[in-house]
């Protein structure tokens, strides 16, 4: 067993175990289990994409699924959506400190999430960021099943970009702007896989080739995937081994190409 002590912002001592990894190759490693005590072991890395659960089984009535109840809720095979809110932000607190401590100088978090209604009030869940935001992207998915007769379709995401001060986006995607139009993946057996196109363009943006991507929650290994495909390194974490399986599949594939641009 070896550990590894790493020292944060406020001097406080990190330690966790290296754990070996799930699936290996000369670009890609995958753990399986608990992001919060892989983290630690890490070592640097220039980009962290990541998605985590949304906590939808908590939204509560007055919500914009009105409670409990159909469509709210996204089975995972192990994670239960479904945790107290404050317990929930703690955690999401928790792991973004602890991507943060991984950043290279010049690096970057894009924090995939999405805003929800509670209680009739419009909440974008940047309470969720222990971090300043340096800009957000809206993720339009182009269309949406409404669930309430109370409220607009919530037809769009946001990626909150929380970066060193270096970090800059590579010049020749500043052109995209701050609105993505993007329709959701329909072909991925993992509950909620982000578009293989949102993550090609983070990555093509935020990195350069042979740079190390992160993904704390990784599902399908869709943020590595794209690095893949970018030439980048990448690493994931994921709980569910089912999950493992699918994104060490997926990555062992050969690359597909893809438009970026349009
Ligand atoms: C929204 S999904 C990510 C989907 C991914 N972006 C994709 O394209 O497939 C969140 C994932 O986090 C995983 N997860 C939940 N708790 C976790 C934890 N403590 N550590 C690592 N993974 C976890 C869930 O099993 C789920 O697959």
């Amino acid at each position: 067993m070896v550990l590894v002590v790493h020292s944060d912002w406020s001097n406080t001592l990190l330690v966790g175990t290296i754990m070996k990894p799930y699936y290996q190759d000369k670009w890609v490693t995958i753990y399986h289990g608990d992001c919060r005590e892989i983290l630690p072991t890490l070592e640097k890395v220039d980009l962290v994409l990541t998605s985590p659960p949304y906590n939808l089984g908590n939204s509560v009535k007055g919500s914009f699924y009105g409670g409990k109840g159909k469509g709210e809720r996204i089975e995972y095979l192990s994670h239960d959506d479904d945790m107290p809110y404050e317990e929930y932000r703690t955690w999401q607190h928790d792991i973004l400190k602890l991507c943060f401590i991984l950043l290279n100088d010049a690096g970057a978090i894009f924090y995939n999430h999405k805003p929800r209604i509670t209680d009739g009030i419009f909440d974008d869940r940047k309470d969720l960021l222990p971090f300043p935001i340096r800009q957000e992207i809206i993720w339009d998915r182009c269309g949406m099943v409404n669930f309430s007769g109370s409220f607009f379709a919530t037809n769009t995401e946001r990626l909150y970009i929380i970066a060193k001060e270096e970090w800059k986006p590579n010049k020749e995607c500043l052109g995209w702007g701050e609105v993505w139009r993007i329709t959701p993946e329909t072909d991925n057996p993992h509950p909620a896989p982000y578009p293989i196109k949102l993550a090609l363009r983070v990555i093509a943006s935020a990195t350069q080739v042979g740079m190390i991507v992160l993904d704390p929650f990784m599902g399908s290994g869709t943020a590595l995937r794209a690095s893949l495909n970018l030439n980048r390194r990448c690493i994931g974490i994921e709980i569910e081994e089912k999950y493992c399986e699918i994104a060490a599949k997926r990555c062992s594939q050969s690359v597909m190409e893809l438009n970026i641009d349009s």
